[in-house]
């Protein structure tokens, strides 16, 4: 790794990529660096759910997770995140916030949050993953197939 990055956020790209990409190539056994941080598989979906997350998620919950005070909540080391993935799909594809359909907002922030509904479910098993990821959050992996089972009933 050479090559010169300013940004704190760009060098972790190379990374996670060249993990993803170890890790999808593996040939034979768990022996890859891919192998210390998860499957082959969680690894590629933690590069997707981190761009994914860049793309759609970034400007209001800022780059870490952080939120920002009194707009919008701070997803890093949250129990909410490490908790109900229901929840957590619900509010990904409804939105919290006044507009139709959305989840009833808690009254602590200023900013609302649209609802995601064209994200497919493997896109939003992705975001989830990296989120309950990353930034202190360390719980299970979410599946494209729990987010189909929770979509059915919203
Ligand atoms: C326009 C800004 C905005 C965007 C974009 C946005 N959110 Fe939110 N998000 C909010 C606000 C504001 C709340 C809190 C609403 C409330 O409490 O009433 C929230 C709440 C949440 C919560 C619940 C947190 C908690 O502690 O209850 C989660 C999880 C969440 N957002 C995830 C996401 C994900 C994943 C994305 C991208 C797919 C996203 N958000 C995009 C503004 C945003």
């Amino acid at each position: 790794m050479d090559r010169h990055f300013r940004s704190p956020i760009r060098t972790v790209v190379p990374i996670v990529l060249s993990a993803a990409a170890l890790g999808a190539g593996g040939c034979t056994e768990n022996s890859t660096p891919a192998a210390t941080i998860g499957s082959a598989e969680t690894v590629v979906s933690l590069a997707e759910g981190r761009s994914l997350y860049m793309a759609h998620c970034m400007m209001c919950h800022q780059p870490q997770g952080e939120g920002v005070m009194g707009m919008q909540p701070r997803l890093s080391r949250s129990e909410v995140v490490q908790g109900d993935v229901g929840y957590l799909v619900e509010v990904t594809i409804l939105g919290m916030g006044d507009h139709p359909g959305g989840l009833e907002a808690s009254g602590q922030f200023r900013q609302q949050m649209e609802g995601f509904p064209d994200l497919t479910d493997s896109e939003v098993a992705a975001i989830l993953t990296y989120i309950r990821r990353s930034w202190g959050n360390n719980a299970s992996a979410v599946t494209e197939d729990e987010v189909w089972e929770i979509r059915q009933d919203l």
